[in-house]
């Protein structure tokens, strides 16, 4: 196509320097016209120009008159020539090679030749250099669609089509593996984040009684080798219990594992709290701390599940003791009474209290201020509260130290 353009631009080029040639010589005729000029002599040679006309005074106002039919009049002092465009272009063979030639002067067309200019593929248009004809040429023509190399184009447009295809398909498959891939990723992370949890989550609830029950047995090893058989019993049925608590623990893992939903059952708080402080008698006493329970006793039953509500409470009661072991003694004051549809319970100790970024992050998890601490007791402990349909805040008590105050619903079903 591009070639096709440069050649018959070319041929553009040719026609208008001859045109531009052969308008110059009749400047250079009437220029050289005499009373005594041979006109035949000058039409022999010039077939365009059909007449001509001698004034003696008369000067013509204008130097190009159009005269209808391709023709004009071009006016010098003394004489003028009646020039027929037609006649001018026949003998140029580039005429014939455009589908559409005009000539215009001034905006008015002069000729026309061929098709209608606004269905030529490529249009050229120059104005003539000539002072007394500056005729503006303008051509037409379409490509020679016939001269194109088509088998050429169909092969490479072809070859451009396969390719495309293959490409789109690449990107396509690349695509679906690129995703594919990241599900994969994903799920890794996902499984890996639930591992790490429920590792961390049975680390931390598996600690206390582990190491009571260990220290238990450690002491009834050590009366049976001192003979005072005695002291055993109470401190197997210790160990016993805390076992027993492993179980339960273990049990309720396999149910979160299985999806089974938690058995809610009717959980009498007092008892609960009174198992808790049992279960953490070892560390209440080293850490010589008093319990003072000013729970209700008329306290109506919740409905939940009885392990939950344990952890929450051995969690709670466990910062409270971590937090008073730098002091010689301490206190934990636990409090309950209905209010509405459920149970409020507060849990306030004589530690320091929690800091400032302690308050604002202590249910994150991994948060701890401990050298030992997971930093997940507070964020287990919101994660039941919160599936049994309840809530927890904390807040520091003036004179005193941190409070929890929890708040279950006495049926999670019903909130
Ligand atoms: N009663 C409290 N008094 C003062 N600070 C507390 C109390 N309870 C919690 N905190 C603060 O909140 C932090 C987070 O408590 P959390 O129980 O989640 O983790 P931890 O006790 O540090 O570690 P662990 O995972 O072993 O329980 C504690 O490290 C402590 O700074
Ligand atoms: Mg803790």
């Amino acid at each position: 196509m591009q070639q096709q353009y440069e050649e018959q631009s070319a041929e553009f080029r040719i026609l208008y320097r001859d045109i531009a040639v052969k308008l110059s010589q009749h400047d250079a005729i009437l220029s050289l016209m005499s009373a005594s000029s041979s006109f035949e002599r000058i039409q022999q040679q010039f077939p365009q120009i059909l007449r001509w006309q001698q004034h003696s005074d008369i000067r013509p106002e204008k130097t190009l008159v159009p005269a209808g039919h391709g023709t004009y009049w071009l006016n010098a002092p003394r004489f003028s020539l009646l020039i027929d465009i037609n006649t001018l272009i026949a003998d140029l063979p580039q005429t014939q090679y455009f589908q559409q030639v005009s000539l215009s002067w001034d905006g008015v067309p002069l000729i026309e030749k061929g098709a209608d200019k606004s269905n030529a593929y490529w249009q050229w248009n120059k104005t003539l250099v000539s002072q007394s004809q500056p005729f503006n040429l303008s051509v037409g023509n379409n490509p020679n669609w016939g001269d194109l190399p088509w088998l050429m184009i169909l092969i490479s447009s072809l070859f451009w089509a396969v390719m495309v295809y293959f490409i789109n398909k690449y990107r396509a498959n690349k695509h679906q593996h690129d995703i594919a891939n990241l599900r994969a990723h994903f799920s890794e992370l996902t499984r890996l984040n639930a591992m790490g949890e429920i590792t961390a989550g049975i680390i931390h609830e598996l600690n206390q009684p582990l190491t009571a029950a260990l220290s238990y047995n450690e002491a009834a090893v050590r009366l049976i080798q001192q003979q005072q058989t005695q002291g055993v019993p109470p401190l197997l049925d210790a160990s016993v219990v805390q076992i027993k608590r492993i179980n339960a623990l273990l049990q309720q893992l396999r149910q979160k594992l299985t999806h089974d939903e938690a058995a809610l059952q009717p959980v009498q708080l007092n008892q609960i709290w009174l198992r808790v402080v049992m279960l953490l008698e070892k560390e209440l006493r080293s850490g010589k701390i008093t319990i003072v329970n000013r729970m209700s006793e008329t306290l109506p039953e919740l409905l939940a599940d009885p392990i939950g509500v344990e952890q929450i409470l051995h969690n709670i009661l466990t910062n409270a003791i971590q937090a008073q072991l730098s002091m010689a003694s301490g206190w934990v004051e636990v409090n309950a009474w209905q209010s509405g549809t459920g149970i409020t319970l507060t849990i306030t100790d004589g530690g320091s209290g929690l800091s400032e970024q302690a308050l604002q992050e202590v249910f994150m998890p991994f948060y701890t201020t401990r050298v030992d601490g997971l930093g997940l007791g507070m964020t287990l402990t919101e994660t039941l509260v919160q599936r049994l349909n309840g809530h927890i805040k904390v807040e520091n008590i003036e004179g005193q130290g941190a409070r929890f105050t929890v708040w279950l619903p006495l049926n999670p079903h019903e909130v």
